[in-house]
């Protein structure tokens, strides 16, 4: 399907060959990204950034990407410096920066704002995560790093490590990996196991997922620990938080041997230890260089 003006909320939004498109031209946009071509296609253009809640690689990833194409980047990086602190509803606040640019990126606390603010606006828009919702250009990056370092995505096997109940990145990420040949293994705390209905449809398009709660279960069998954060700021309860704060811990002790390469979305906080960092399974800060690429190939695709 083409690109062009689409806007781009779910990864389930997307097939198979759009996600392999979106990789392919990725590759070709890497050395643009490490700045050793140019590329202006994007010249004259702006995109808007609107983030609700706080984020490093995404907002910064989405600027590097949309200037390497010689476009520039317009809005903010917390609610708090625009006029929502006036009491200017988020309504109006999209409409406005959709007048003065020509895609949308958006940060929201809420699952389903990017929908919403999508059938508000002509331009397209880009949900960079939407609560515990989805993120679906991570999952691009994501996908992008298991090609790049492993060869291909089918055949894989891969276990998707820590808070599968809010994590946005997983429920990304486990729609996009059931549209390949894979093996997908779920670690999580009984609390904070994956959707049921997210494991529902994945049943339902036929992929294997194995569910446990011990590491251990799956270490020496996957190719891919795709560890995340346990997302405190999604917990009703912060004693819940408390009790589960640290189930994981990946150091090179545990990875000793195994064949596995370690992917995290980032931010960490305690569940890799620093010692995996400069080891052969440390790919995340490769991993998060990739966002650059992968959202070039994005941006250029959607924006007309
Ligand atoms: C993730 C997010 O915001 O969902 N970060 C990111 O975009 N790389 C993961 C997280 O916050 O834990």
């Amino acid at each position: 399907m083409a690109f062009t003006q689409r806007d781009i909320i779910s990864i389930r939004d997307f097939s198979k060959s759009d996600i392999e498109n979106i990789l392919k031209l990725a590759e070709k946009m890497e050395p643009v990204a490490r700045s050793q071509e140019k590329c202006n296609i994007l010249e004259g253009k702006l995109l808007g950034n609107l983030f609700y809640e706080p984020s490093t690689r995404t907002r910064l990833s989405f600027e590097a990407a949309m200037q390497r194409l010689g476009g520039g980047v317009i809005g903010f990086a917390e609610a708090g410096v625009s006029s929502a602190t006036k009491g200017e509803n988020l309504n109006d606040t999209v409409r406005i920066v959709a007048e003065y640019t020509d895609a949308l990126v958006i940060r929201h606390k809420m699952e389903g704002t990017a929908r919403f603010v999508a059938d508000l606006v002509d331009v397209p828009v880009i949900n960079a995560g939407d609560g515990a919702g989805q993120h679906p250009t991570q999952t691009l990056l994501d996908l992008y790093t298991m090609k790049r370092i492993l060869g291909n995505i089918d055949d894989l096997h891969v276990a998707l490590v820590g808070d599968l109940k809010y994590g946005r990145t997983v429920h990304s990420l486990a729609y996009a990996l059931a549209m390949f040949e894979v093996k997908m293994s779920f670690v999580s705390p009984e609390e904070l196991r994956m959707p049921r209905e997210i494991l529902h449809d994945l049943s339902n398009s036929g992929v294997y997922v194995n569910e446990t709660a011990n590491i251990h279960d799956v270490l020496d069998q996957v190719d891919v620990l795709y560890v995340t954060r346990i997302q405190k700021e999604r917990f009703p309860d912060p004693k819940e938080y408390s009790k589960i704060k640290g189930a994981y811990l990946i150091n090179s002790k545990l990875l000793n041997g195994s064949r596995a390469i370690v992917m995290h979305p980032l931010p960490r906080v305690d569940e890799i230890s620093h010692d995996v960092d400069d080891t052969p399974y440390g790919k995340y800060f490769e991993q998060a260089f990739y966002g650059v690429p992968v959202r070039m190939a994005l941006l250029k695709s959607l924006i007309k």
